[in-house]
């Protein structure tokens, strides 16, 4: 890919891409192009590299991709006016929950598309992504531009998008509210709050280090909660209390929304 690529929406996510191709250097200033109808801190960080920002595609064309990073009920009237712009082969890459690659497909000619479901820690070099493509001219647009923020894994049936939007996308706010749920039962049990949440949020902080060695979760929980000990009388507690039926639901619900959102 030789020319501009098109972040389409800066918000959250978009702001959070952009970040990380900053932070990593993975994608050259000078081949951004970012539309933004607002100013946002991320984009005008980006213009100060060198990248381009703009409200309008007035004197712009020949971009090889484009990134649809807004929210989905508004893709096709925010799309619509750069499609002139956008060269013949050029790849279409969405991060929008529950927009089909066929119907994204019909809009732009037939060009490739592939669909990601990446968390904000993309900012950091750190996100995890769901990537489903249509072919492997996307496939490879797909993990040149986000190769480098997030561990891609692959999806075989874009239907799949649906519980890895629940599994991922979703999963930080769910271990979030795990946390600040064990930070409270830790204030029942006498703890300032203060010093609950720090020490709930230093847990979370350990396991993430944990996670990021790449031993298998089986392992991770063996190495905290020896036989006979505090970890596994918590985790027997949590295992009985139905945790895993509370997943399922959780995901179950989170899927379901997703659904009706696409
Ligand atoms: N946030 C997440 O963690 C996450 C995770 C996975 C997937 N997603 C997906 O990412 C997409 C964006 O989500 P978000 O959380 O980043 O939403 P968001 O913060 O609301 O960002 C959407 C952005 O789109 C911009 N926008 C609206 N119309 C536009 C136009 N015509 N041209 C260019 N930009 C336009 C808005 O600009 P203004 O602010 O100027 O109105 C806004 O900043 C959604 O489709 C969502 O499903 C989000």
């Amino acid at each position: 890919m030789a020319a501009d690529v098109l972040l389409l929406g800066c918000g959250r996510l978009g702001s959070a891409i952009l970040e990380g191709w900053l932070l990593t250097g993975s994608l050259a200033p000078d081949r951004m192009l970012i539309a933004t109808p607002s100013s946002k801190p991320a984009a005008e960080a980006a213009r100060a590299c060198g990248a381009r920002v703009t409200a309008s595609p007035d004197g712009i064309a020949g971009m090889s991709a484009v990134v649809l990073a807004v929210k989905p009920g508004l893709w096709r009237q925010a799309l619509a006016p750069w499609l002139p712009a956008l060269a013949p082969d050029a790849v279409v890459l969405s991060v929008m929950a529950g927009v089909a690659g066929a119907d994204i497909a019909a809009a732009v000619a037939a060009r490739p598309v592939a669909r990601l479901m990446p968390t904000t820690a993309v900012a950091q070099g750190q996100g995890v992504a769901a990537l489903w493509s249509d072919g492997p001219a996307a496939e490879a647009a797909a993990r040149t531009l986000f190769g480098a923020l997030a561990d891609l894994v692959p999806l075989a049936d874009e239907t799949l998008f649906h519980a890895a939007t629940a599994v991922s996308g979703c999963a930080p706010a769910f271990i979030h509210a795990l946390v600040e749920a064990l930070a409270e039962a830790g204030t029942a049990e006498g703890l300032e709050p203060d010093a609950a949440e720090r020490l709930a949020r230093g847990a979370l902080r350990s396991a993430a280090a944990g996670a990021a060695t790449g031993a298998s979760l089986a392992e991770l929980i063996d190495r905290v909660a020896s036989p006979g000990g505090a970890t596994r009388a918590g985790l027997d507690a949590l295992r009985h209390g139905g945790l895993d039926l509370l997943a399922t639901a959780t995901v179950a619900a989170a899927m379901r929304r997703s659904r009706e959102l696409g």
